[in-house]
């Protein structure tokens, strides 16, 4: 990764989870799976002029392209600022550049990530009640993170306009809207020791339906990007910090300002840079996370059920991570996060990773 102190790589994840993970099991399921992963592979040089795009938005928004601001050189390095690159590298380049390895043939570097691999939604997802919204904090205290998530169809390696990106997430203390006490019959429980569900806890009951925060739902606009408003999340046992998504290219508005999805194309997991997420570990309201100072938060690499691991694919090729950015000079002024997803435009499937 880049030496840029603010060019933060990220992943990290809470947790307490899912009964039940599934992953796919049958030929059909994990042919799907790998040729979803091998037609990402080599989409790696469009992501690279996708995300480019982006950044060249967003810094013209936060700095007003003004290199004397403090966060100038950290928003985006002199290349990226630049039109975009003509010669694209040969296919041969095009594996490595989806560990977010720089393309020598162009001046980006190094934030090129693409969430490709299907992961367990878990227990936390409500079919029912998500509205359709980019701002999603509501009075949920934390640090300010702006999401920038970009989609592109893997069968043309073009961005996708139009589809819907469901995210939800636990807040500063590690909790998520409508699971707010542990289970009655596990108030005692002690996070499961060893094995794949090592460091988790029963999932926590829905117990309070009216809660809708850090839950929404944002259809990519013109350029395939879905912009959202959050905080950064918290943590909880056995789980890495993570933001859960779905995509959906049919979906169903209520007048209430919910949805119901009717194609799903993907479900997957974002995670954030250990090293990040230890600074937001030292801040207000992050330390009043109640397993603070027992059992504290999961890194990436200790992830329980292989969520981390899974989402890097089978070769460890994917950068499930938010490539994150100051928006001012220092941590507290906020983030930004970007990340594309890689799905099959066209797949109509079961939900086999549900929770
Ligand atoms: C990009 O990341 C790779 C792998 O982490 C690192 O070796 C390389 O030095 C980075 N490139 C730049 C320009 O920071
Ligand atoms: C996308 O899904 C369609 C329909 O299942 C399938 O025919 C096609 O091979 C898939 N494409 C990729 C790249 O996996
Ligand atoms: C997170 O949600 C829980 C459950 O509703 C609540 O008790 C807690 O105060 C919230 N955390 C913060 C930082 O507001
Ligand atoms: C919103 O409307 C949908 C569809 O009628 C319904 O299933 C859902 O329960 C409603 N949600 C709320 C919070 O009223």
């Amino acid at each position: 990764m880049r030496a840029l102190p603010h060019v933060l790589l990220a992943s990290l994840s809470l947790a307490s989870l899912v009964s039940a993970h599934k992953e796919p099991k049958t030929a059909d399921e994990i042919e799907v799976q790998r040729a979803l992963q091998a037609a990402a592979y080599h989409c790696a040089p469009a992501v690279e002029r996708f995300t480019a795009a982006r950044k060249r938005s967003w810094a013209r928004k936060v700095v007003a392209g003004r290199p004397e601001l403090p966060n100038f050189q950290d928003m985006f390095s002199a290349g990226v600022y630049e039109d975009e690159p003509d010669a694209l590298p040969s296919s041969d380049s095009e594996e490595t550049i989806m560990g977010c390895t720089p393309i020598s043939t162009t001046k980006i570097q190094n934030n090129t990530c693409v969430l490709a691999p299907e992961v367990t939604e878990g227990p936390y997802y409500h079919e029912a009640g998500h509205l359709i919204r980019q701002n999603i904090a509501e009075y949920q205290d934390g640090l300010l993170l702006l999401l920038d998530i970009g989609v592109i169809d893997v069968n043309t390696c073009k961005p996708l306009p139009n589809v819907l990106v469901d995210i939800w997430q636990a807040n500063a203390t590690g909790f998520y809207a409508g699971h707010p006490i542990p289970n009655p019959n596990h108030i005692n429980a002690k996070p499961q020791v060893g094995g794949k569900r090592g460091g988790l806890l029963p999932p926590f009951p829905r117990t309070n339906e009216v809660e809708t925060w850090l839950r929404g739902a944002w259809p990519t606009d013109e350029n395939g990007v879905a912009q959202f408003t959050t905080i950064f999340p918290g943590y909880y046992t056995g789980r890495a910090t993570h933001v859960h998504a779905k995509v959906f290219p049919e979906w169903t508005p209520h007048p209430n300002g919910t949805f119901s999805g009717d194609r799903l194309v993907h479900v997957g997991q974002f995670f954030f840079d250990d090293e990040i997420t230890l600074a937001v570990d030292k801040m207000h309201p992050y330390t009043e996370n109640p397993i603070a100072n027992t059992y504290g938060r999961t890194r990436n690499w200790r992830d329980s059920l292989n969520v981390f691991e899974d989402a890097q694919g089978p070769e460890g090729k994917y950068d499930p991570t938010f490539k994150l950015h100051f928006l001012g000079g220092v941590i507290r002024q906020g983030l930004i996060g970007y990340i594309t997803m890689g799905v099959n435009a066209s797949v109509s499937h079961d939900n086999w990773w549900q929770g």
